[in-house]
């Protein structure tokens, strides 16, 4: 199948969700087979050795840098990089279905000011440099509901610290979720990390939407349910 042959190497291990779909239409394919040579972080950047200051990716100069984990098909990322042409982002998806759903939207549109990978997220987080991130988004994380599952929730004590380490003082992290229990877990979980604050707007109303909040598919799709969505934002101390 197309969309197998372009995995490439993969870190198998450190992603629990699925990695491929259904095949790839032509148009799809083609955009994940010119693009993603392109703008995919090279595999030797990626030390996980917290020395890749994230200007190195970018071909011009950014104002900010934002790093969105698990982007899905990209509607998200694609809007922040046409409302911020000036700001890098770096965006990872390890579904090889959403990867290309979102090269194929920005294959004709500029796109220099993106780089991604199709792996877990945690690898550029623990490769990126110390305070070199304005913020990250982690939208609609995956809530592996079993208790035994818990271990792989991309909001975890561990990873908190990875995110503490290369934001910037008075950076933003930025999670959202309709799952309330996956929202009580984030929530009790960047708040009780000592690097985080809560900021004053979502500690008092989480339920109502941002002002000038891009909803991402996931959350289109779910506002038709009855679950309402909890938007967490803190910021780093
Ligand atoms: C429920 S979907 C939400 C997608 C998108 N954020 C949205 O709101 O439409 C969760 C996404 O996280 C991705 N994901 C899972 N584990 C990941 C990891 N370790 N690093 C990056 N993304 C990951 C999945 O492939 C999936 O696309």
């Amino acid at each position: 199948m197309h969309c197998r042959r372009s995995l490439g190497k993969q870190n198998t291990k450190r992603v629990y969700g699925r990695r491929t779909g259904r095949p790839l239409n032509k148009e799809r394919q083609v955009a994940l087979d010119e693009l993603l040579p392109v703008l995919q972080i090279p595999s030797d950047k990626l030390t996980e050795k917290a020395n890749l200051p994230p200007q190195e990716l970018f071909n011009d100069p950014t104002s900010a840098v934002w790093l969105e984990i698990g982007f899905g098909s990209g509607e998200h990322l694609t809007a922040l990089m046409h409302d911020h042409p000036d700001y890098g982002f770096i965006g990872a998806e390890p579904f090889v279905n959403g990867m290309a759903a979102f090269l194929k939207d920005i294959k004709d549109k500029p796109h220099d000011n993106v780089r991604v990978l199709m792996d877990d997220a945690m690898m550029i987080a623990n490769s990126l440099s110390d305070e070199c991130l304005d913020g990250i988004y982690v939208l609609n994380p995956d809530p592996w509901h079993k208790a035994r599952h818990h271990k792989r929730r991309i909001i975890s004590p561990k990873n908190l610290d990875q995110f503490a380490r290369i934001l910037r003082t008075g950076g933003q992290l930025i999670m959202s979720t309709d799952v309330e229990y996956l929202a009580e877990w984030m929530l009790e979980a960047a708040t009780a990390h000592p690097s985080f604050t809560q900021t004053p707007e979502s500690a008092k109303d989480c339920h109502t939407t941002p002002p000038g909040w891009i909803k991402t598919r996931y959350e289109q799709k779910g506002a038709k349910g009855s679950s309402r969505m909890s938007y967490l934002i803190f910021k780093r101390l």
